[in-house]
């Protein structure tokens, strides 16, 4: 059976929570296939607001199966704190099931990305300061912990033990920190197993079980294409592959079991942290923006960058997810602009190219603009095309010719219900 995926197509923050709400509805099991706590998914249900940062966001529906796949980096503590969050107003966690293969962030992680980004001075990533990025260079450097440890405690102490003496030298030899202890790492850790370790299996195997059930299975990216590790503006990117190739390599599901691809875009752009943003915004209409869009983010509660689509962008993204379908988001943010420009194509030294241009061409590189009509009318809330004011339609309509790729959803309000299915 074909599966759906759902990627971000930009910076992050594209609305994936909101969407995936919205499609969970027709899945049986929601996965997360790459990246941590650094994310932050936004789902509002009658009125009532969510903020998912390692469990997908088919949680919120009483049947489903969650899964939190291989490809992950899982914080005992950030893991915790959410899982009794959420039963606290009442949601049962009997079917959220993590990898025993997904990495763990450990505190190390943690205090070495704050660390390093202190250090640097002009050139910082902008992280969001969980420890992702140590937590990924462990894993590919063959000494990270993984949420399976947690069931043989002796084993955990030793690896851990490893590790530390390792980080440890690092902490102090290079940034001038304290060192942690071992035993405190270990008792503070261990004392959470008890609780994660019910949730703990096999996901390829299970995965693998629910498909032959005849199961529908929704893939909920985290991140997005512009901060994919080996596609994205490097090195102001996240350590993980966000973009759909991540899916197989993170959950164990190859990519013939996939299907629809929908990618979700803001009809906007916005970027928290720091790195190239071309098409960004610094002058009134930014700020206007970030006000009317609530650009804040989940996890950090930075301000988000904005500015104008970069379509060059999207149609990158949307080549490398190999994209089926678009999810457009936050169209009623643009209301009440005069007008609204669009990047078409890029000079680069005199060129004239549709394509995005390469982390090196990026400095030299000047977006080309469409200036399009805006419209005055509050769509907030609304559900048929038809409905949208007619300039607001050209708008989607030159955004989907552009891209050549269908906008089956339409997004006009943060709600499950504001939205227009095409
Ligand atoms: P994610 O990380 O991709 O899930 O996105 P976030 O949750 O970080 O940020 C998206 C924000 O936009 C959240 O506050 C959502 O509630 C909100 N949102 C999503 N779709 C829409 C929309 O169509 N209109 C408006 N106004 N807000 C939206
Ligand atoms: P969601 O899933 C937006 C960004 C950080 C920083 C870079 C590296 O909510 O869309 P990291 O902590 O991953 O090492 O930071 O990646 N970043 C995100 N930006 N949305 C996210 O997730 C992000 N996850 C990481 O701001 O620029
Ligand atoms: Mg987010």
């Amino acid at each position: 059976m074909g599966h759906k995926v759902l990627t971000g197509l930009q910076w992050g923050d594209e609305g994936k929570g909101k969407i995936t709400d919205l499609l969970a509805e027709k899945a049986d099991v929601v996965v997360r296939f790459a990246g941590g706590n650094n994310a932050g998914h936004t789902v509002i249900v009658e009125e009532e607001k969510f903020e998912l940062h390692l469990i997908p966001a088919g949680i919120l529906y009483p049947e489903k199966y969650c899964l939190l796949g291989n490809g992950m980096v899982i914080d005992p503590f950030s893991l915790i704190e959410e899982m009794e969050g959420l039963e606290e107003r009442g949601l049962k966690l009997d079917r959220l099931f993590i990898s025993s293969q997904a990495h763990l962030v450990l505190p190390y992680h943690q205090l070495i990305d704050n660390l390093e980004e202190n250090r640097k001075e002009g050139d910082k990533i902008g992280t969001t300061g969980r420890g992702i990025g140590p937590a990924y260079a462990d894993k590919a450097s063959r000494r990270g912990l993984r949420v399976g440890d947690l069931l043989k405690p002796l084993d955990f102490s030793r690896k851990l033990e490893k590790a530390l003496n390792y980080h440890n030298q690092i902490i102090e030899k290079i940034y001038s920190a304290k060192p942690l202890e071992h035993s405190e790492v270990k008792d503070k850790v261990l004392a959470l197993a008890d609780k994660i370790k019910p949730h703990i299996t096999n996901i390829p195997y299970l995965l693998a079980d629910l498909d032959q059930q005849g199961k529908a299975i929704f893939f909920e990216g985290a991140q997005g294409t512009m901060l994919d590790l080996d596609h994205g503006t490097y090195p102001y990117v996240t350590s993980s592959n966000p973009a759909a190739g991540g899916v197989s390599s993170g959950t164990g599901m190859g990519p013939a079991s996939l299907e629809d691809i929908i990618g979700v875009a803001k009809a906007y752009l916005t970027r928290v942290g720091k790195g190239p943003f071309p098409t960004e915004l610094t002058d009134e209409v930014g700020h206007w923006l970030q006000e009317r869009g609530n650009e804040f983010g989940v996890t950090t509660g930075r301000p988000r960058r904005c500015g104008w689509l970069d379509l060059p962008a999207l149609r990158y993204a949307a080549l490398i997810n190999s994209t089926t379908e678009i999810a457009l988001t936050k169209l009623d943010v643009l209301s009440g602009l005069e007008e609204i420009k669009v990047c078409t194509a890029y000079d680069i030294a005199g060129e004239k190219t549709a394509k995005f241009p390469d982390s090196w061409q990026l400095k030299e590189a000047q977006p080309i603009y469409k200036t399009l009509p805006g419209w005055e009318e509050d769509i907030t809330g609304i559900t048929s095309f038809k409905e949208l004011p007619p300039i607001a339609q050209d708008y989607v309509n030159f955004i989907e010719e552009e891209i050549a790729l269908e906008i089956s959803l339409l997004s006009t309000g943060p709600e499950r219900n504001q939205v227009i299915k095409r």
